[in-house]
């Protein structure tokens, strides 16, 4: 079946209650735990792609650190690079809950493509699309909205990475520019995209309040890409050190009010978690259905392998957690979507997918047995990629300050 463009055959979705939720001690909340007839085609439509393109070549992507340049760009024609973006400004107008759901099945098959689709929905497209002004967004959002070319987020540094507010990399105000100079670390997309958000500080006595948000495209004299990381998983996402050495980036580039940058960043992130929940739900997904499949294959014992009870204990841990970990993810979309603040609620989610998706792409490599530990069963793979969900936008830690933060407030 031919793919359509999404936003072409795809409207707003309504938001129908019918089941009470518990959000908070005191607010009773209403959730519809159905999907809509729009949210099932999105699913399908993603469940497809990533059977046909994505599938075919992954192993040898993820062998010779190969990014997934055709697919996304195919992503990016069928609208999945810009979905939440508004149809105004080349986005397929979708919800949060769609997202999730073209997340899971992306990554069940492929995390490096999914990693890119999330970082241009949920940290690129969103934030210009929130914060930005009129100019940037015709500029900026539109090409990104519609997948003609794709962003990166440049938060993280050789010495901040958690301990994000320490920004070394400085934009000095020079009237009608700043002049940025740096090393950004470990950015996803490094040298595939061509624009991206950089945070900078600008003020340093200010601590955070002196951090800038500036837009930076790749054919700015003095941005200058470095390293690329050998890396454990996502093996074909382009993850690299980025410098900055005098690059003049004009103030009409920052995004937002003067000392915004931070705060940007951070309310950005709470809604990138919510994409890197779904990536993990959709690790942990793929591996427990190929770990499902394989049991109804393997025989031992004289009997599928299905039939004993230490497999059959696994599958059931598996499938729980999945399910509690896909609440999770779509309680924070909903959130998202109802416009409530959902910090809590998206590192929540995050905390508790990538924890799901260590555990069970670990179990499905177990009951894979030997054949679980070679590349063609794919489940070592994707127990590999499971583990940078634990770490990037936010370690599980950061995740726990932030839960801990809001309950004790
Ligand atoms: N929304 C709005 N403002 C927020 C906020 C939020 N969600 N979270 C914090 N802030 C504000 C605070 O209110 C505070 O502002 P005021 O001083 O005006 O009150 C300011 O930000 C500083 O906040 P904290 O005092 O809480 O700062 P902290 O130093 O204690 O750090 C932290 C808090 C949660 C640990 C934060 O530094 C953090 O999230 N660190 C992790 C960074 C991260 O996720 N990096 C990922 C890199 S991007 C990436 O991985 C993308 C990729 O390529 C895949």
């Amino acid at each position: 079946m031919p793919f359509n463009r999404l936003s072409l055959n795809y409207g707003m979705l309504t938001n129908t209650c019918s089941i009470n939720y518990f959000c908070t001690n005191t607010n009773i909340i209403k959730m519809q735990f159905e999907l809509t007839e729009e949210h099932i085609m999105i699913q399908q439509a993603a469940r497809e792609f990533a059977q046909t393109e994505l599938l075919p070549g992954v192993i040898e992507r993820d062998n010779e650190q190969k990014f997934p340049m055709s697919q996304i760009r195919k992503l990016g024609e069928l609208g999945f690079l810009g979905m939440m973006v508004s149809p105004e400004y080349g986005g397929g107008g979708m919800d949060t809950i769609s997202y999730v759901l073209a997340m899971e099945e992306i990554s069940k098959v492929d995390a490096s493509a999914s990693v890119v689709m999330s970082v241009n929905n949920s940290l690129v497209c969103w934030g210009l699309e929130t914060f930005g002004n009129e100019e940037q967004k015709q500029k900026y959002l539109v090409p990104l909205a519609q997948g003609i070319i794709h962003g990166g987020f440049c938060l993280s540094e050789p010495e901040a990475g958690s301990d994000a507010t320490s920004q070394r990399t400085t934009a000095e105000d020079m009237g009608d520019y700043y002049l940025l100079n740096g090393t950004k670390n470990w950015i996803t997309n490094g040298s595939s995209a061509d624009t991206f958000i950089v945070m900078a500080q600008t003020h340093p006595e200010l601590k955070h309040k002196g951090i800038n948000a500036l837009i930076i495209t790749k054919d700015m004299p003095g941005f200058i890409v470095g390293k690329k990381e050998d890396k454990l998983g996502i093996r074909g996402s382009d993850t690299h050190s980025l410098m900055f050495q005098d690059v003049k980036v004009p103030k009409a580039n920052r995004i937002g009010e003067e000392g915004f940058g931070f705060k940007f960043a951070m309310k950005t992130l709470s809604g990138g978690r919510i994409g890197i929940a779904a990536q993990a739900l959709g690790i942990a997904s793929g591996a427990y259905e190929l770990a499902l499949n394989y049991s109804k294959e393997r025989k031992a014992f004289g009997t599928e392998i299905k039939n004993h009870q230490a497999i059959q204990f696994k599958l059931a841990d598996m499938a729980t957690e999945i399910e509690a970990a896909r609440l999770l993810c779509h309680k924070a979309a909903w959130m998202k979507d109802q416009h409530l603040n959902y910090d809590r609620a998206s590192s929540m989610a995050k905390l508790f997918a990538s924890e799901v998706a260590m555990k069970t792409t670990v179990e499905a490599v177990q009951i894979h047995g030997g054949y679980g530990y070679v590349k063609e069963y794919h489940v070592e793979r994707l127990m590999r990629d499971a583990k940078i969900t634990q770490i990037y936008e936010g370690t599980s830690e950061v995740q726990r300050v932030v839960i801990a933060r809001d309950i004790l407030k």
